[in-house]
């Protein structure tokens, strides 16, 4: 098995060759007629023709041809990079459910301990299949990550597959495809592929509950937290918080961004998200929470000490 995106980028090229073909046999038709009927060529009007049965018949038939060959190469390459096709390593694929909602992404890895749920930052083994189950929370988005897979739509209440397959370690960006309110273009995915050691390293981590506050700035943080209304939107694994309208934030320290990529994950950006979340994504369900400087300040240590 080809890696899907490069399957997907040589049927492009094959595609995008055709078209070229296409794009100077008909220019240079133009150009020849411009030439050979200019007006100092010919003597008087020329006559209007009505019809050409021999020309019509073959300018049908020749796009039908081309268009049955690219579907067909089409139909080859979907089946090449469909998440039905065994993974060249014969090891089964693995199973991640990607659940997209506006605007952010939830990811579920299923384990036997359970599922370890995170959010917006994918992390996946190089050189493994992963087939991805595409699931949506309300509206339809579109999970496109262009450099490992191809483009697959969430439909609320339809499981779509999409296998992803990344040959080498690293991180990937991405970006919900499909318009779906207006925070669509803040519906980023970061896929960070990484050894098997390092995956299976970060799944365990992934899976523990929460780090236990120690001292007295994240023992007073995690109070703010509980005693607010962020638990009846976050899960906090370890703690009462167990909403799910929002963002599993039991690790949230370890990933790279805030607000699905609106944001660096810092303190400092983190404090003017907490203290003011529509002013950075407008229309989130994320609300303002009045907090003094002094809660603000605990949570804000709080978070970031959630590796
Ligand atoms: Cu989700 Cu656009």
């Amino acid at each position: 098995m080809r890696p899907p995106a490069e399957a997907i980028g040589a049927l492009a090229l094959i595609v995008g060759g055709i078209a070229f073909l296409i794009f100077v046999g008909v220019e240079a038709a133009l150009v020849y007629a411009a030439w050979r009927y200019r007006a100092s060529r010919v003597a008087g009007p020329v006559p209007q023709i009505h019809g050409n049965t021999r020309l019509e018949i073959a300018w049908t038939v020749i796009p039908i041809l081309i268009l049955a060959a690219v579907l067909v190469l089409m139909l080859g390459t979907m089946r090449e990079i469909s998440a039905s096709a065994p993974p060249s390593n014969g090891a089964a694929a693995l199973r991640v459910l990607a659940r997209g909602y506006q605007w952010w992404w939830e990811f579920r890895y299923p384990t036997a301990n359970g599922d370890v749920v995170t959010a917006n930052e994918l992390h996946i083994p190089a050189n493994t299949a992963i087939d991805l189950d595409l699931e949506s929370g309300d509206v339809i988005h579109s999970f496109w990550v262009p450099e490992i897979a191809g483009k697959t739509d969430l439909v609320p209440g339809h499981s779509n597959r999409l296998r992803l397959y990344a040959s080498h370690a690293g991180t990937y960006t991405g970006q919900c495809a499909e318009f779906c309110g207006v925070e669509h273009a803040w519906m980023r995915i970061t896929v960070v592929a990484e050894s098997p050691a390092d995956f299976q390293r970060w799944l365990d981590g992934q899976g523990a509950a929460r780090t236990a506050p120690s001292g007295a700035a994240t023992e007073a943080g995690e109070r703010v937290f509980l005693e607010n209304v962020c638990v009846s939107c976050h899960t906090l694994r370890g703690t009462t918080a167990g909403g799910t309208a929002g963002p599993d934030l039991t690790h949230l320290a370890s990933r790279a961004t805030l607000g699905a990529g609106v944001l660096r994950n810092d303190a400092a950006s983190l404090r003017a998200w907490l203290d003011d979340p529509q002013r950075y994504k407008p229309g989130s369900l994320m609300p303002h929470v009045p907090l003094s400087a002094a809660d603000l300040d605990a949570l804000v240590t709080y978070l970031g000490s959630l590796q």
